[in-house]
């Protein structure tokens, strides 16, 4: 795939089946996963369905397996569209479709399961990593381009999905590549998004100055991060004007020469206090800016519109996600908000957790137990951020468990990029170990997860530990 480029041809001409598929389908049944990537993927499929006349119905689901799929069964449509999930499921979804339940289209970037069907649209069948080049959402959006009739355009699209590749952390150090690149191309040529190169820091939208600076903790600059005495002083000794009406100014609110004077100071502090030159340059990165939303809410950058999508659909309320992504506003974004709160809440109480209680770090991993402390639904979002922490061991994958019920274990795991490129992949990882004791699991080389039983905790690490050696060893 070539940056800003159309899609793969063999991508397109998949896509283009499967268009025709869900076209002459009678009705549709729609089921996406609950993160930000499943709800982004959920309304852009849902949007294109709708501008394409297609009835059809949404629904999401915190895991495919069995049980989950034979409950879509039942709904009998002749049609289910999966989106962001249904590869790695694609053994158990032939069946259904071999029993004549209905007729799968996926739009999907997990790693497949050993079967195919026709109507499967994958980056990873196409060459295109679907790891970091091209999300759920990214995947849904080929097809809505594919939806298209001689009226409709569907490059607006093109915002969400970008949402979408951002909440499944797609976008590295020089931002989105690959297929994502071709997809933010179009989403600027359609004016509904903006790529800039600017402070790398999350909450330029919403975040007053102060908490902007002590809550980055990414980049570690003393006196300023995880400090807020220490930030407000920093921001005193600079010639800026911090509050306007009483309040704290944003990022937002400052204009170019102000955002220099602040970047210059930040970097010079950082290089006086001794941060290395390659963590100062992460301070500056790529943003996606969403140009039809309102300048200083959550939705104007991708990066904030993904964490307030996760603080819905993990919480059972994909409802209100998808609500908002489909242009709601209002009522269901104050109750976005809402849930946003909480999510924050729980994500620091969850990680102050982890750092307190440290990890126990085996040959080639490190793991931690947190039982029902941390939600299960989120355990995989707060491992990925204790990474970052000096409790974690940045070597070794991380295996993070919480309590899924009284007979099962969630299982998320994060491996650092420079041991993927050594050869480990988590899906298989997580895969085979959870096979091995009677559970189930997948996902992508540098981020995937697990059920097991309960009770089969320490024969599960075992059969992991084994096999990231047998893969970056
Ligand atoms: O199911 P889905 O593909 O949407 O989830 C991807 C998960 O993998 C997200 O939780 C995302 O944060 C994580 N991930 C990661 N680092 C990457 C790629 C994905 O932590 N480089
Ligand atoms: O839940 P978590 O964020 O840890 O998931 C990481 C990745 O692994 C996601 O892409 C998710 O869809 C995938 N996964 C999976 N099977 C599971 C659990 C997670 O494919 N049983
Ligand atoms: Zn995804």
């Amino acid at each position: 795939m070539s940056a800003a480029g159309p899609p793969v041809p063999a991508l397109a001409d998949r896509a283009a089946a499967c268009a025709e598929r869900l076209r002459a389908a009678d009705g549709v049944l729609l089921a996406s996963h609950i993160d930000a990537d499943g709800l982004t993927s959920a309304a852009v499929a849902s949007a294109a369905l709708a501008r394409a006349d297609v009835d059809h119905e949404v629904v999401f689901e915190k895991q495919l397996d069995e049980a989950s799929i034979a409950g879509i069964a039942d709904r009998e449509f002749d049609t289910v569209l999966f989106t962001d999930f249904g590869s790695g499921q694609l053994d158990i979804i032939a069946d259904h479709e071999a029993a004549g339940d209905f007729t799968p289209v996926i739009a999907d970037h997990h790693q497949p399961a050993e079967a195919d069907t026709e109507y499967h649209l994958n980056p990873l069948l196409f060459g295109i990593d679907g790891a970091a080049e091209l999300s759920g959402a990214g995947a849904s959006y080929v097809l809505a381009r594919a939806l298209e009739g001689p009226d409709v355009d569907n490059r607006d699209l093109a915002a969400l999905a970008v949402v979408g590749a951002v909440g499944d952390m797609q976008d590295g150090d020089g931002g989105l590549r690959g297929a994502n690149e071709g997809i933010v191309a179009e989403g600027e040529a359609a004016g509904v998004l903006e790529q800039a190169t600017d402070l790398a820091l999350y909450g330029r939208q919403t975040r007053p100055l102060p908490k902007l600076l002590e809550y980055a903790t990414d980049v570690k600059i003393p006196g300023i991060s995880n400090d807020e005495a220490g930030a407000i002083s920093f921001l005193s000794e600079l010639d800026l004007d911090l509050k306007s009406g009483g309040d704290w100014r944003r990022w937002v609110d400052l204009d170019d020469a102000e955002r220099q004077t602040l970047v210059s100071a930040l970097v010079q502090r950082a290089v006086s206090s001794g941060v290395p030159a390659g963590r100062i340059n992460e301070l500056i990165g790529t943003s996606y800016t969403l140009q039809a939303e309102e300048v200083g809410t959550e939705l104007r950058d991708v990066s904030e519109f993904s964490t307030l999508l996760n603080a819905t659909a993990r919480y059972e309320r994909a409802d209100v996600g998808l609500a908002v992504c489909l242009g709601a506003r209002g009522e269901p974004l104050e109750e976005a908000r809402n849930l946003l709160r909480n999510h924050r809440r729980n994500l620091s109480e969850g990680l102050q957790w982890v750092k307190t209680e440290g990890v126990t770090t085996e040959e080639n991993l490190q793991w931690f137990d947190a039982g029902s402390r941390i939600r299960e639904t989120i355990v995989g979002i707060v491992a990925g951020m204790a990474v970052g922490s000096p409790a974690v061991d940045r070597e070794k994958p991380i295996v993070a468990f919480a309590e899924k019920n009284e007979d099962e274990l969630k299982v998320s795991a994060r491996g650092p990029h420079h041991l993927v490129r050594q050869g480990l992949d988590l899906s298989v990882v997580m895969g085979e170990a959870s096979r091995a004791v009677g559970g189930d699991g997948g996902g992508h080389d540098v981020a995937a997860g697990a059920t097991i039983p309960a009770d089969q905790r320490e024969a599960f690490l075992a059969a992991a530990d084994e096999l990231v050696a047998e893969q970056v060893g």
